[in-house]
């Protein structure tokens, strides 16, 4: 066994926030463990993100759209196509860029949506891990669409789908949305490509804990090597181990802070309700217009993010009628410190992941309003596993009406009903700290992955 030199572990994050995010904090994690990092990102994310962590080396490769990033692909099909044939030449180049400054790399950790980084590793002789930004459930159920256990179109079975490793029967309308959905036919097949070469790998690293979903992990543990390594939070919220850990949200928007933190300084405790739905969702103008009503005309304030390309959607006078008293809109906020604030008394969400396991980290109970991707997986969990949160029911069109929302908030903030989903948020804030903390579930996979990238460095 050589340990001549520090292991070093190539991150390739797939390049949008939430994907970027737990990659990065994972990164710090291995870091105060006496790995080195670097990250490799794209030409156009380096030039105009917001803020660089100063801790983490950062990289940058090419995706075919080094000038206008992303949406010029047009869809994510042809962004993630185009990303594989310019992707391995300009990664492979960082390898030996970095292997001659004498600092070589000894793992690549790569998102699955980039799966073509296994060939990378394979040719350089490194080893590699899978890093799933998504829970367990949501890998379970592309898994089994992997396997044709799911097919599309659903069959009148599909009411209740019976998933291996699964504690309770899934609705077709609790699968992640592109499974069912025939024009997302290209798309179902990019995210079960994440499994076709994964029998190579090393590792199969997934962002949550064991605690959280104990029964689908056990599963899948059967199949593949998994080690699950979050909740993917910043240390200072947490555990506190991790001395200079400074939060770095790897964004291109920049956070208002100062005037969300100032407001919800006047706000009572427990009474605000926080609303975001992420970095890429967008609403349908009428959705827009029945959430506006249904948080004005709640019993209580409210924080919303409304991204700038969402604003045109809010209905006529709405920012003109709003009082600062009863609300604030804004085009970017610092999530983390706002879900902590102790103000916060529940969080109107789309269940992303990221913001999931944010919020169950820090102890906040859910509105769930899932759009698409996984996000109808994740408010299954939160309403039916977890008991952490209600889901806003949808009408025919798909939309939920403003009394929906009303009614949704009080449950989960005032109402004898909500109780126990109150006291379930807090319980599992507590288990989230536990499981990152020294000897804690996740620290422990985290452990065991550096010991045993130190024996091959
Ligand atoms: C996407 C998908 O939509 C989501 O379903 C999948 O699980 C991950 O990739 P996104 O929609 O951006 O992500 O949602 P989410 O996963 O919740 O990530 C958003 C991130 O942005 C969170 O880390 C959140 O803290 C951050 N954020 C959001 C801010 O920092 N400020 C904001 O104002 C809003």
């Amino acid at each position: 066994m050589s340990t001549s030199h520090k292991a070093h572990c190539l991150i390739l994050p797939y390049p949008v926030q939430g994907h970027i995010n737990p990659m990065l904090q994972f990164s710090k994690r291995l870091q105060s463990k006496r790995v080195e990092i670097t990250i490799a990102t794209t030409k156009y994310l380096l030039k105009n993100m917001k803020e660089l962590p100063t801790s983490v080396s950062i990289e940058a490769i090419s995706d075919g759209y080094d000038d206008g990033g992303r949406d010029q692909a047009g869809s994510f099909v042809a962004y993630v196509t185009r990303f594989k044939e310019v992707g391995s030449d300009t990664l492979s180049q960082l390898i030996q860029k970095l292997a001659n400054s004498g600092c070589p790399v000894n793992c690549i950790v790569y998102d699955p949506y980039l799966n073509w980084a296994v060939e990378v590793a394979t040719k350089y002789g490194l080893v590699s891990a899978a890093f799933f930004t998504q829970n367990c459930a949501v890998d379970n159920i592309y898994y089994h669409v992997h396997k044709g256990v799911i097919k599309f179109p659903p069959t009148q079975n599909d009411k209740e789908i019976i998933i291996p490793g699964f504690s309770c029967p899934i609705e077709a309308s609790d699968v992640p949305s592109f499974v069912f959905r025939p024009e997302a036919e290209r798309i179902i097949e990019m995210m079960v490509n994440q499994f076709s070469n994964l029998d190579k790998v090393d590792w199969v690293l997934i962002n949550s804990f064991y605690e959280l979903e104990k029964e689908v992990i056990d599963y899948m543990s059967k199949i593949y090597p998994i080690k699950t390594i979050g909740p993917t939070i910043p240390s200072m919220y947490l555990d506190k181990r991790l001395h200079d850990d400074k939060e770095y949200g790897l964004s291109i928007f920049k956070p208002m802070t100062n005037e969300c933190l100032n407001w919800l300084n006047h706000q009572p405790i427990n009474s605000v309700v926080y609303v975001s739905f992420g970095s890429i969702t967008n609403l349908e103008a009428e959705q827009m217009e029945e959430l506006a009503w249904g948080l004005k005309n709640s019993n209580n304030n409210f924080l919303w993010v409304v991204r700038s390309t969402e604003e045109s959607k809010l209905p006529k006078n709405f920012l003109e009628e709003l009082t600062i008293e009863k609300g604030l809109v804004v085009s970017w906020c610092p999530q983390l410190q706002v879900l902590e604030h102790e103000s916060i008394g529940c969080f109107l969400t789309h269940c992303g992941w990221n913001s999931t396991l944010e919020a169950i980290s820090l102890g906040v109970p859910m509105v769930a309003m899932p759009q698409w991707t996984d996000q109808p997986t994740n408010a299954k969990f939160v309403k039916v596993v977890w008991e952490i949160g209600v889901r806003a029911k949808q009408d025919e069109k798909e939309i939920v009406r403003r009394e929906v929302i009303e009614e949704c908030i009080k449950l989960v903030i005032e109402e004898e009903k909500g109780k126990l989903i109150r006291e379930n948020a807090k319980k599992w804030k507590e288990i989230a700290r536990i499981v990152v903390d020294e000897g804690g579930s996740s620290d422990k996979n985290i452990e065991e992955f550096v010991s045993k990238l130190a024996t091959i460095s």
